[in-house]
């Protein structure tokens, strides 16, 4: 049966005494709970290790919020999946829209960093989701199909199986907007139908479906209480210790 999961993107905040702070927080304001659900924090590179180190003895576990497209070599600048390993994180999030618009990621070149998180043993969190103009123009299906389609939906099933994957609408994120809970189901309802159609009913009950964009801990309950809402990729509500706690207290 899969797991509820409620995952952190810090992105590109805090430095590194900020963050191992932080990673401090949430794990002394979880130590004694049985959290209903996994928790993952997503760090910049520069934290993974120190991160890895101070929550190694927690229900905490560690994720990078990007990893290469190379294996290794003469690519300056670039951490490679193999890199990520060694820190200690298990998840690596791929496939973000920051990074599909900012940084140019197409469906390619995510497919070759799943490909090579997944050979290093590490689970992607992999991101879909539509624009406003997008879903104003009523294809948001049809958008987030294609993006499964190009960097995901020709792996073999024990390797998809690996997968986590993150319904981001753009238009949620960092904007206050939240998908309505009801909006939020209909669309995942969709990408489990789609996983059911390439690789069976089992595998798609298996497979965690996260909600992004503008999720917090007003809105978290009414959101994970959908049946396919499988917990939240949690950008801004993140980095502060006491809302991400009550956001996994939703479960
Ligand atoms: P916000 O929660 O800040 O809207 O960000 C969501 C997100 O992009 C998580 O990956």
């Amino acid at each position: 049966m899969r797991k509820n999961i409620v995952a952190g993107n810090w992105k590109m905040n805090k430095t590194l005494q900020e963050g191992i702070a932080l990673a401090k927080e949430i794990k002394a304001s979880l130590s004694g709970k049985t959290p209903k659900c996994e928790v993952i924090v997503g760090t910049p590179f520069i934290h993974l290790a120190s991160v890895c180190e101070e929550l190694k003895d927690s229900v905490i576990a560690v994720a990078a919020e990007n990893c290469a497209d190379k294996p290794s070599g003469a690519y300056t600048g670039e951490v490679s999946a193999a890199m990520v390993a060694s820190t200690g994180a298990k998840y690596c999030i791929i496939g973000h829209s920051e990074r599909r618009t900012y940084y140019g990621e197409t469906y390619e070149i995510l497919r070759l960093k799943v490909r090579l998180a997944l050979e290093n043993g590490l689970r992607p969190i992999f991101c879909i989701g539509e624009t406003k103009d997008e879903r104003q123009a009523g294809r948001q299906n049809d958008v987030v199909q294609a993006q499964l389609e190009g960097s995901v939906f020709d792996l073999a099933a024990d390797e998809f199986g690996k997968i986590v994957l993150a319904y981001e609408p753009v238009w949620a994120i960092g904007t206050g907007l939240t998908a309505t809970s009801d909006q939020a189901q209909e669309m995942h309802a969709f990408i489990r139908s789609l996983i059911t159609k390439k690789y069976g009913k089992e595998l798609s009950e298996d497979t965690s479906i996260l909600y992004g964009g503008s999720c917090n801990p007003s809105n978290a309950k009414e959101l994970f209480a959908k049946p396919d809402v499988d917990g939240g990729l949690i950008g801004g509500a993140s980095l502060k210790a006491g809302d991400f706690v009550a956001i996994i207290d939703s479960f």
